[in-house]
């Protein structure tokens, strides 16, 4: 790991929480170079929910690579870019009686962020945007400005205006935090400038796996309609099939203005972009540009995975029926070890949260400890306090009964550890 250390930035991340070196990746697992298989239930944060190179997507990949496909086309038009935009619609948008322009942005979510708030202002000729307390959103700058973490948002580089932060869902337990928004938008004198949109995720990945629910989400819906509000959806981490259906507010019957899409879109590969109400489209030619907008391989990556995965509801269908192994298993488990953790277990489909409320230091730790088992397993929360569970969506069952089996390990590892060392202190 020496290379890593001497010459890669302190900001490096994950490599301090998983400290191997990886090799190569299949499905739903990670080997490295010792030949150790690790089962994945991070999957790119979301990014890999068909999985490591999924294969019908390496194929698609090789095959276009060796006719020599475009590989970099900045925004003009391509084959692949062309047979992408047909997929999206024919697979994505026509049955979902959804009608939305595309616009491809810079390659990673945040890109797709910046556009969507710059588009909102530009539209509705305000400044202001209204988040939502944990909300996260990247962390270029507009991007964290909307993003709630106190990690992320040290006075001396970011820019805290035109940004309003309301409570999510849950935030103060059973109360309904929409009627605080109202309030506020009612009263003229309550400091709140009519905000140019409402930016939002429908279960806040980073945040927590808080869930918003189908009620609050139709809500906020109103409201903006109310108060002529764009109401954007951040699905970057919960879209692409993450809760079961391709996007993650489908449950709730809402229709966005604007949505931010990336990670899984791509199929593993950097994409992004945004869908804006066709009225919203007043964009000058050229006006929001980026080299790396619309990535060719991208574009094969996709169309492969979206006319291989959403032209019937088997993936939909895997997802519910895995959701529902996870729920019971994390739920069992948490009843286990009720004595020694007080745990809340929450998410939706394939993003499910083990929040530990008793002990803000444990998830980490436990995070560790399902390295140890070869498990990948992330946290999230202002504290890191959440253990995440997000596996690729096509993981078998067998396998991510494993991944829970090493979870379960860990935990018993680390409480046995724990007691052990309290009965050596008396
Ligand atoms: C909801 C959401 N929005 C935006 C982003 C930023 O995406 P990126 O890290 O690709 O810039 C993330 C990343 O985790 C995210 O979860």
């Amino acid at each position: 790991m020496r290379i890593f250390e001497n010459l890669e930035s302190e900001v490096r991340g994950y490599i301090r929480s998983f400290p191997t070196i990886f090799e190569t990746s299949k499905g739903a697992t990670l080997t490295n170079e010792q030949g150790e298989e690790f089962i994945d239930f991070f999957a790119g944060a979301g990014t890999l929910n068909y999985g490591h190179n999924n294969p019908l997507i390496s194929e698609a990949l090789i095959k276009y690579l060796q006719k020599d496909g475009i590989v970099h086309g900045l925004d003009m038009a391509t084959t692949a870019k062309k047979e992408f935009l047909q997929s999206f619609q024919d697979t994505i948008l026509v049955p979902r009686n959804l009608d939305y322009k595309i616009q491809f942005t810079g390659p990673t979510g945040t890109n797709a962020v910046e556009t969507a708030l710059k588009l909102a202002r530009l539209v509705k000729g305000r400044s202001n945007v209204v988040s939502f307390t944990n909300g996260f959103h990247g962390l270029t700058q507009g991007s964290s400005s909307v993003t709630g973490n106190n990690d992320y948002r040290d006075e001396s580089y970011i820019s805290r205006s035109n940004v309003s932060f309301m409570p999510f869902d849950g935030y103060f337990g059973d109360m309904n935090t929409m009627s605080i928004f109202r309030k506020f938008l009612e009263d003229s004198s309550s400091g709140l400038d009519i905000p140019a949109a409402v930016i939002v995720e429908t279960i806040q990945g980073e945040g927590g796996i808080n869930v918003a629910s189908k009620e609050w989400l139709q809500e906020l819906e109103s409201i903006c309609r109310e108060y002529d509000i764009l109401l954007i959806i951040d699905d970057i981490q919960v879209g692409n099939g993450r809760t079961g259906e391709f996007f993650s507010f489908e449950f709730a019957g809402i229709n966005p203005d604007i949505i931010t899409i990336s990670k899984s879109i791509g199929g593993g590969l950097p994409m992004a972009l945004v869908l804006l109400k066709p009225d919203l489209d007043q964009w000058k030619p050229g006006e929001h540009t980026g080299t790396f907008r619309g990535n060719n391989l991208a574009f094969v990556a996709a169309r492969t995975a979206i006319e291989q995965y959403w032209q019937n509801d088997d993936l939909s269908n895997a997802v519910k029926y895995k959701e529902k192994i996870i729920k019971e298993e994390l739920q069992r488990i948490a009843e286990r070890f009720k004595e020694e953790l007080d745990v809340e277990v929450r998410g939706r489909g394939l993003a499910y949260g083990f929040d530990i409320k008793n002990d803000n230091s444990i998830a980490g730790e436990l995070s560790s400890y399902a390295f140890n088992e070869k498990l990948i397993i992330e946290t999230c929360g202002s504290e890191d306090q959440i253990v995440k569970f997000l596996p690729p969506l096509i993981i078998d069952e067998e396998m991510l009964r494993e991944g829970l089996k090493r979870f379960e390990k860990a935990i018993e590892t680390l409480m046995a550890e724990k007691k052990e060392k309290l009965s050596g202190e008396f």
